[in-house]
């Protein structure tokens, strides 16, 4: 029956068998009837079969006689030619398939710090929808935290601004982290147009948790330009410190990122000081020490894919 949805070469192929294909092309490959049947575990006679078998049902003579041996004819260096490409099609073929049953479901841990929580639930949506057969667990701590779990190898993956360097880890620098120094909108710096780090040593300083990773790369900047700006009080989380700023109780340094694009809408503003923002970088890490799941892979395919496109930072 002449079927017109069966690619042509197909309705031919059939006459001849993988097995056969296979055996003709460990003969020309291996010089030899006796080494191919050797190679394939099969006995000689059962090969000498095939290739007449083969031959028969393609029509074709495969082999001509050289000295004492086979030599395969150019139509027969053709074929064996194209039993290699359908070898190597049908190992992608294989290749994509484990590839695929890999992806069905699995889980993936990924350890982020605090201020990436603003939007890494945006940058996995779409590996997420992609894959839900893909559990992803994401454990959202302080710098410290995280370091800690990066230790353990409780995860695959971890964004944070200040990878450790005792540990052998890879890291990629995905995103800017622009570190900048918030009051209330009514606070009368709001209005200067220029200040200096040093002009707000007498304003009450609100810092997070120690281990925090915007904490530590504050002090840093603070030491190095030999400011001494003691904070007054340290609180948990990026959000209480948005509403103790916006209540009047001090300053702080915060990720741009934790800010509403109009900070205004949170009854807070942004202060123009010198060497600010701080330009700093969130990075993914994974231990070089162990092979990345093939989950975690794909994550990080598709991050480096959608990203050399957008995520430009808010400031
Ligand atoms: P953290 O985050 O202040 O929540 O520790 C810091 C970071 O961005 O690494």
């Amino acid at each position: 029956m002449n079927d017109p949805t069966t690619p042509p070469g197909l309705e031919r192929a059939p006459r001849a068998s993988l097995v056969q294909l296979r055996s003709f092309e460990a003969v020309v490959r291996l010089g030899g009837v006796g080494r191919a049947a050797r190679a394939l575990h099969l006995a000689q006679p059962t090969v000498s079969t095939q290739l007449k078998e083969l031959a028969a049902a393609l029509g074709l003579v495969l082999f001509e006689p050289q000295g004492r041996g086979l030599v395969p004819t150019a139509v027969g260096e053709r074929l064996a030619r194209t039993v290699r490409e359908i070898g190597a099609a049908w190992q992608g073929f294989e290749e994509d398939a484990a590839a695929l049953q890999g992806l069905r479901r699995g889980r993936l841990r990924i350890a982020a710090v605090t201020t990436t929580e603003y939007f890494l639930p945006d940058l996995l949506g779409p590996f997420a929808r992609q894959y839900p057969g893909i559990e992803i667990e994401l454990a959202v701590e302080n710098r410290d935290a995280v370091v800690a779990r990066l230790e353990r190898g409780d995860d695959e993956l971890a964004a944070m601004m200040l990878p450790p360097t005792h540990l052998p880890l890879a890291r990629w620098p995905f995103l800017e982290n622009p570190l900048v120094i918030v009051a209330p909108t009514g606070h009368p710096l709001v209005l200067r147009r220029r200040l200096r780090l040093a002009d707000l040593t007498g304003e009450p300083l609100l810092v997070r948790e120690a281990g925090s990773g915007t904490r530590a790369a504050a002090e840093q900047v603070l030491a190095a330009q030999g400011v001494a700006w003691r904070p007054r009080m340290a609180l948990g989380s990026n959000e209480a410190i948005k509403h103790a700023v916006r209540a009047g109780l001090g300053l702080a340094v915060l990720s741009r990122h934790t800010l509403a694009k109009d900070p205004a809408v949170d009854g807070l503003a942004i202060l123009p000081v010198v060497g600010f923002p701080l330009r700093r970088q969130w990075h993914l890490v994974w231990r070089r020490d162990r092979a990345l799941s093939l989950p975690a892979r794909t994550l990080l395919d598709d991050l480096r894919t959608r990203l050399q496109v957008k995520a430009r930072p808010r400031d």
